[in-house]
Order: structure tokens, then sequence, then C-alpha cells
């Protein structure tokens, strides 16, 4: 990790799926950045040693569940203030419409979506009577077009878009800015496919990602940093991607070797 400057120095902060992957990375480079983390998940074990190691204190949260939203926010409180709350916690299922589970089919909805909407409202009463703050949620590329194999996935990105834009015009007044981030493909357990090797993600996201590789967690966890931030002062309502140029389109394919 390259050296931090303090950019969030005195604030207080609140982190969903932070027991491993990305929403481990960003509490680690938000204690970096001079925060007071707590880490939240409901894998317990994980999320304890990640964030005893990054030197945040660990809540038991399941995002799904409104009561144990208002505990959290709670315990993540200094005093009464919380600045940050990042709803990176999600879960997906592969397999295509035909063959989904209605139920499945819910559970990532419940998760992703409606587990985003609980944060926001568990948390923004808290922000705003500590003068305002920063919700950062997680967002995909996958929330800009379909995508094969994962519908309940893409449907929940897609809503956290609404959701997103939404909360940004109804908490502005309040002083709570609301942004979504679209990382590119990460190397997480989200992305691990059965019988895949590295030599296969390689030549997968090398043709079809323009910067030809997958995403390094501290790419993506910087950018939330940042809007976290007050660096990002005016910024509200917008989707920011660290992406490795999915959204621009399709890269030209990799020439064949002769
Ligand atoms: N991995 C990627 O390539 C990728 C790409 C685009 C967007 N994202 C998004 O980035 C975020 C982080 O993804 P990741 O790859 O680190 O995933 P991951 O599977 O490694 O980690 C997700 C974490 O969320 C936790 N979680 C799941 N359900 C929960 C619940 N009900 N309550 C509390 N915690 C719960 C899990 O225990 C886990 O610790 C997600 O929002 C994901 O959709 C990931």
């Amino acid at each position: 990790m390259t050296e931090m400057s303090k950019t969030l120095e005195g604030k207080v902060a609140l982190v969903t799926g932070a027991a491993r992957g990305l929403g481990a990375e960003i509490v680690r480079r938000m204690v970096a950045a001079g925060a007071q983390v707590t880490a939240a998940d409901k894998r317990v074990d994980d999320g304890a040693a990640a964030a005893s190691e990054a030197g945040a204190q660990f809540i038991e949260l399941d995002v799904t569940d409104a009561e144990q939203w208002a505990s959290a926010v709670d315990a993540a409180a200094d005093g009464g203030r919380l600045d940050i709350l990042v709803n990176n916690a999600a879960i997906t299922r592969v397999v295509p419409i035909l063959d989904c589970d209605p139920a499945e089919f819910r559970k990532v909805i419940d998760t992703n979506l409606v587990g985003t909407f609980l944060g926001i409202q568990a948390a923004a009463p808290t922000m705003a009577s500590s003068g305002g703050g920063s919700i950062v949620n997680l967002s995909s590329p996958s929330a800009f077009e379909g995508t094969v194999g994962m519908p309940a996935y893409s449907t929940s990105k897609w809503g956290i878009r609404g959701l997103t834009r939404t909360a940004a015009l109804e908490l502005a007044d309040l002083g709570i800015r609301v942004n979504a981030v679209v990382p590119g493909a990460l190397r997480t357990a989200m992305t691990r496919r059965p019988g895949w090797e590295d030599e296969d993600y390689e030549r997968h996201y090398g043709a079809t990602v323009p910067l030809r590789r997958m995403a390094e967690l501290g790419e993506v966890a910087d950018l939330v940093v940042w809007l976290a931030s007050d660096q990002a002062s005016y910024c509200t309502g917008g989707d920011y991607a660290a992406d490795g140029g999915l959204g621009a389109g399709s890269p030209p394919p990799i020439p064949e070797s002769s």
C-alpha cells in the first residue's frame, strides 16, 4: 500500500461486508487515511480477524435485518457521530433465469438492494445530526447492462443505481452525499469460478477489459476513500468507475500470435 494522506482524519465510518475481499481492503485504507472504522459482516470469525489486523472495531451485522442495522449504527457512532457509510456487502448466484429458484432471486435482492436501502435508512439520521456525511454504495458493471447467468445480481445493482440517485436527492438538504462506485472485476471469492485457474482469469479479463487485466483491490478502495472524504465535497448522485475502461466498451481483439 502506498503512503496515504490522512484525508479521513477525525471521520467515523461504518463499512459492511468487511470480512474479506473489497470490504476488508476499504477498511484497511480508511484506517490508513485516519478514520475510526467499524467493520461489519455476518461472517464473524473472518470479520473479527480482518478488523483487528486493520485496527478497526468489528460488529456482527446481517444487512437484511433492520434491527441489527439500528444496533450497528449505535455501535459505530462515536459520541453520536457518524460521517461515512459504505454499503459493500453483497452476494451473487450464477444461474440463468429459467433455472433460478425465486427464493434465491429474492435472497440476492434482499441482501444487495434491500440491505443497501436499510443501511441508508438506519445511518442517515445519525449522520444528519452530526452535520452530514458521505454514503458510498457498491455498484457493478452489471448495473449498466444485462449479465447472462446473473439475473438477480444484475437486477440488484441496477436497483442500487436508482436508490443512489434518489437518496442523493432526498438527503442533500441534510448534508449527506450519496454516490456509487463501479468496480471492474476483482480477484475475490465473488468472481471465483469452479475449475478456473489463474491463467483462465488472465486470458478472460485480458481479452475483455480495455486495460487487459482485473482490478487490484486498492485501485477500487482508494476511489471509495476519496468519495468518503471532504475532497469529494461537490460530488453526489454519481457513478464513479474504477473498471479498467469496461464502461467505455469492448477493447480491440488481441492479435493472434503467428
Ligand atoms: N468481485 C468483483 O469482481 C466485483 C465487481 C463489481 C462489483 N463488486 C461489488 O463489490 C462488493 C464487494 O465484493 P467482493 O468481491 O469483495 O465480495 P466477497 O464475496 O469477497 O465479499 C462480500 C462480503 O459481504 C458479506 N456479506 C454477504 N452477505 C451479507 C449479509 N447479509 N450481511 C452482511 N455481510 C454480508 C460476505 O460475508 C463477505 O464478507 C460487492 O458489493 C460486489 O457486488 C465486486
